[in-house]
């Protein structure tokens, strides 16, 4: 089920934490998503730190995406759905937390010093994702290079369509542009960790691991990646 993968993702996740030797150097860097996939992880990584098995003390977190011109503070942008669901829970420091601005001056700087902070670091280790049903990872439509790095990226009709779920349904009131990291970003972590769950995804997860590696189902790149991993539930599996 959808909740226990979130709690296998968890379980992973803090053993990854709790065995990696973090210095003041390189500290942990952990890549995150947003969407209804990851939520039930959250849940249980919320969960993992109340009961006080896991502390994110030594965790620098990179997230993935961020809607153009959303303010901060409204409901439905990735700062509100990360803060809400996560970091207000656990003892993560504010410095650590890195968000895209869609709100930068300058979008393209913006996205040149996200690539550059997430260097400083020394990569990222792991990184989490979900999926659209278009094989989409990030903000990565189809038709993205698979090398890409992150930029501002116009969204695909159905991402709108999807996510106009969480503006009341009014395809209007989605934002039509984003930030994103790229395929490349994705894939320079040292591991790659795919959360799929339900349905809608079951024909986007065929196309990623049983077809080729395609532009079209961006998520398809993680076929060459040395460390990757797909959790899903069972709904997830019925096409393959
Ligand atoms: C958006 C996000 C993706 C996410 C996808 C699926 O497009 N940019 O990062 O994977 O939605 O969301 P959900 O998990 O809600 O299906």
């Amino acid at each position: 089920s959808a909740a226990e993968t979130g709690e296998w993702v968890a379980s992973y996740v803090r053993q990854r934490i709790n065995s990696f030797k973090p210095t003041e150097e390189l500290p942990f860097v952990l890549g995150l998503p947003t969407g209804s996939s990851p939520l039930s992880t959250y849940k249980y990584l919320v969960q993992f730190h109340k009961e006080g098995t896991l502390s994110f003390e030594n965790v620098v977190t990179f997230n993935m995406d961020e809607y153009v011109g959303l303010p901060e503070d409204h409901p439905e942008s990735y700062h509100t759905f990360m803060w809400t669901n996560l970091f207000q829970h656990i003892d993560i420091k504010r410095e650590n937390v890195h968000i895209l601005n869609g709100n930068a001056d300058d979008l393209e700087e913006e996205c040149r010093e996200y690539e550059r902070k997430i260097a400083s670091f020394g990569g990222i280790e792991l990184f989490l994702g979900g999926i659209g049903p278009d094989g989409h990872i990030a903000f990565n439509e189809p038709g993205s290079s698979l090398v890409s790095r992150t930029r501002v990226k116009t969204l695909a009709y159905d991402t709108i369509v999807a996510n106009s779920r969480f503006f009341g349904g009014d395809m209007e009131l989605v934002p039509k542009m984003a930030l994103t990291v790229g395929v490349g970003t994705v894939m320079d972590a040292r591991e790659v960790l795919i959360i799929i769950t339900g349905h809608s995804k079951a024909y986007a997860l065929y196309k990623v691991i049983e077809e080729g590696v395609n532009h079209m189902w961006t998520v398809s790149a993680i076929q060459t990646h040395g460390k990757a991993v797909i959790v899903c539930d069972e709904d997830a599996t019925l096409e393959l």
